[in-house]
């Protein structure tokens, strides 16, 4: 059993689906307050990452988060780089690397006044490898890992932890719109020789969120059924 500060609030992005709404079932099971903020409808809030103006407004809502999961994210366009457009190629940093930064700026400053923190954010196996017809993603995401490296020692001495989740492809409605031949090169990269279920991703994060998490920050943390890129 995974034990989390009395009376803790976590709130997750991208929590109306997939990963991010299995990390908000997971936390509320293990009796943390969840709130989910999603641009899609079904969650707690809604909230664009991308603007600065709605992310502060939700800071000032919400007062004290002690556990930010930011799984909010788009895979972006499935194309060889040389295709790609600058406005996809944009529109997936916004979401993916300006979501993360703008969550993490607003909701660690609240963590480190208090003493503790936790900040999981969803990065990607692709992150590492550099999936072909992926760059914008594999990019935006090796962004995700950076940016969690450097606020991992910013705030070492805080009690705030901040790691990384890099998961090889996952059965999510993300994968519904995801080139089927991209999907089946992670398959047969992946020992496992299976895509990861949400339920999956979501343990690590809980770990990773909890009180059980002690001398690791900026870590990253692969979830990959084996898959591995160094
Ligand atoms: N599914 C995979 O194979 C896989 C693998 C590795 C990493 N990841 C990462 O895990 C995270 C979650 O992925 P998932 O599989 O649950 O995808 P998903 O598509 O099921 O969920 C992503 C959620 O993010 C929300 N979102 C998108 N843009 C937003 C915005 N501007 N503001 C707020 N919310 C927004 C969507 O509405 C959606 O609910 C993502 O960051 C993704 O890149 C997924």
């Amino acid at each position: 059993m995974l034990t989390y500060p009395d009376g803790a609030t976590a709130l997750v992005t991208g929590g109306a689906s997939g990963i991010g709404a299995a990390c908000a079932k997971r936390l509320s099971d293990d009796g943390v307050r969840v709130v989910t903020a999603d641009i899609a409808a079904g969650a707690d809030e809604r909230l664009d990452v991308t603007d600065p103006d709605a992310v502060d407004s939700l800071r000032t809502r919400l007062g004290r988060v002690d556990i930010l999961v930011n799984s909010a994210g788009v895979v972006g366009p499935s194309a060889p780089l040389v295709d790609v457009g600058l406005e996809e190629w944009r529109r997936t940093f916004r979401i993916n690397v300006d979501g993360t930064f703008l969550l993490c700026r607003a909701f660690v400053p609240g963590m480190v006044e208090a003493g503790w923190g936790r900040v999981v954010n969803l990065a990607s196996i692709a992150a590492k490898d550099g999936n072909p017809g992926q760059s914008a993603y594999s990019a935006s995401k090796a962004a995700v890992i950076a940016l969690t490296k450097s606020l991992g020692k910013e705030v070492a001495t805080t009690g705030v932890l901040a790691n990384v989740v890099a998961p090889a492809a996952v059965e999510s409605p993300m994968n519904a719109g995801t080139d089927p031949a991209i999907l089946a090169r992670s398959q047969s990269l992946t020992p496992m020789a299976r895509m990861g279920r949400p339920e999956e991703i979501a343990e690590l994060v809980a770990w990773l969120s909890s009180t059980a998490l002690s001398f690791s920050t900026g870590a990253v943390y692969d979830a990959s059924g084996g898959r591995a890129s160094y």
